[in-house]
C-alpha cells in the first residue's frame, strides 16, 4: 500500500457509516460526552466543506466541519479528524486539514476552530484562542482551544457561549470589506 492508492473526496451521505465506525474507533465510547460533540448535537455539519479518505473502495479517515457562532462571531468547527490505525503517520490527517482548511477559505468562511492538540495543529496554522474568550458547553482544557483565522479580526469576533450556527442568539457582525 501507497499513498497514491489513497483518494481525497467530499464526503457524501454514503459514507455516513463508515465515519461512525471510524470515529467509533478513534474517540470510542467517551466522544459523546465531549464539548465538540454536545455543539455538533445542534445542527447538521457542512458537507460541503468535510471530506474523506478512501482506499480500496473504502473510507479510511475523515474530516467533519460543522458551523458554529459565538456571540456575534461565525466560524466553522473542525472535527472530528480520524484515520484508521493501519493508516496513521502517512499525512493523511494532514492533508484533510489542509482540503478542509482550503474548502472554508474558498467559501469565505471567516475562521475555523477546533479543540485539539496544539503540537499536531499548531504547524497546520491554528493558535490558541485567548483564555476566557469563548466558552464551551462543557469543560475542555483551554490550551486546546485553536483558531485558524481566515477573515483578519474574525477570530476577535469570537465570543462568549459557542453554540451550533442554526442555535445563534445574536445576529452575525458583517464587516463591509475595506
Ligand atoms: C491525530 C490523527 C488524526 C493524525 O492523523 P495521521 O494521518 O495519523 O497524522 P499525519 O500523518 O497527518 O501526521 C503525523 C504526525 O503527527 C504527529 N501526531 C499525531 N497525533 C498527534 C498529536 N495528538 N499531537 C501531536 N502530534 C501528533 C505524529 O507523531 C506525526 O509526527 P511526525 O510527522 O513528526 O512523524 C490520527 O492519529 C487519529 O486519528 N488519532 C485518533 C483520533 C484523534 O486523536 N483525532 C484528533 C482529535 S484532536
Amino acid at each position: 500500500m501507497t499513498l497514491a492508492d489513497v483518494t481525497y473526496m467530499p464526503e457524501a451521505p454514503a459514507h455516513d457509516l463508515e465515519i461512525d465506525e471510524i470515529n467509533a474507533e478513534a474517540f470510542g465510547p467517551g466522544r459523546f460526552t465531549r464539548a465538540a460533540y454536545k455543539i455538533r448535537e445542534g445542527g447538521p455539519h457542512d458537507r460541503s466543506l468535510s471530506f474523506v479518505a478512501m482506499h480500496g473502495g473504502q473510507v479510511i479517515a475523515s474530516v467533519r466541519m460543522t458551523p458554529i457562532a459565538a456571540g456575534a462571531g461565525r466560524a466553522q468547527m473542525l472535527g472530528p479528524l480520524a484515520v484508521r490505525p493501519d493508516f496513521k503517520n502517512m499525512g493523511i490527517g494532514r492533508k484533510l486539514v489542509a482540503m478542509a482548511l482550503a474548502a472554508a477559505e474558498k467559501s469565505s468562511e471567516p475562521a475555523v476552530i477546533l479543540v485539539g492538540d496544539e503540537p499536531y495543529y499548531g504547524p497546520l496554522g491554528f493558535v490558541r484562542i485567548p483564555r476566557g474568550q469563548i466558552e464551551m458547553p462543557r469543560p475542555v482544557d483551554l490550551n486546546r482551544l485553536l483558531a485558524h483565522e481566515i477573515v483578519p479580526g474574525a477570530v476577535a469576533e469570537l465570543t462568549g457561549e459557542v453554540c451550533h450556527a442554526n442555535l445563534a442568539k445574536t445576529p452575525q457582525r458583517t464587516t463591509e470589506p475595506a
